[in-house]
């Protein structure tokens, strides 16, 4: 699929899609989402006043918590329709249309106390994920920051190979799915610790931080 019909796709979506996830009753694949993002709030341990980007912001439910928090908040997508629904719930963001993946625009060239991310970097291959964390953990985090990821994932591949029988139907074989232990193996290996919790039968958050800061 072209980067212009993927976007499409997210601004089809955006009509519709909180009315999806806060009504999906535990099925697949956002079993948990209210609950999952309540982690990830919790995990990030922010104080007043911290300032928080949030990659592919989507409708804002994410980032709605950190404002709660009384967090500057910074949100990234790639669709305008997205973009539109979280401006419209959260005029106080700070709202950047742009690729993850492409180089970012000048608004965000700067460091955040934390950066998190839900449902988003499943879009991405392993080493696509991890080329991406390193970037942001290097680049784009303070000392002592993390970057927490809520998504699809399992704690292992048995685990997400019986998921995909169990879920056959829903399953999309062009997302990668997380799988927790090749993720944390494959972070170590550029210098990134990483934790893992699941929460819910297909949903879990991820932590990563920079090996021996902090
Ligand atoms: C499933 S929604 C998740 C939205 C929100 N984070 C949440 O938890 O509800 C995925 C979001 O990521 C955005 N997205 C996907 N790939 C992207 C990319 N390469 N660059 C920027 N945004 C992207 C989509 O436009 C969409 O808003």
């Amino acid at each position: 699929m072209s980067q212009t019909d993927r976007t499409q796709l997210f601004d089809d979506w955006a009509k519709t899609y909180d009315a999806i996830v806060l009504s999906s009753g535990g099925g697949f694949p956002f079993d948990g989402y209210e609950q999952i993002l309540d982690e990830v709030v919790r995990l990030a341990d922010v104080k007043p006043d911290m300032r928080i980007l949030d990659l592919g912001i989507g409708t804002g439910n994410l980032a709605a918590r950190f404002v709660h928090e009384g967090c500057i908040v910074w949100g990234v997508d790639f669709s305008a329709e997205m973009l539109a629904k979280a401006r419209m719930k959260l005029p106080q963001v700070n709202l950047v249309q742009a690729n993850l993946l492409d180089d970012w625009p000048t608004e965000l060239q700067q460091r955040f106390d934390r950066v998190a991310s839900a449902y988003v970097l499943h879009e991405f291959d392993l080493e696509t994920k991890v080329d991406l964390l390193k970037r942001v953990a290097l680049h784009h985090l303070e000392d002592g920051g993390c970057i927490l990821v809520a998504d699809v994932t399992f704690p292992t591949t048995m685990a997400r190979t019986e998921a995909s029988r169990r879920w056959a139907a829903e399953w999309d074989e062009d997302e990668y799915y997380w799988v927790a232990d090749e993720t944390i193996a494959a972070c170590e290996k550029v210098g990134l610790q990483a934790t893992y919790k699941q929460v819910s039968s297909c949903g879990g958050v991820f932590t990563f931080a920079i090996r021996g800061a902090g």
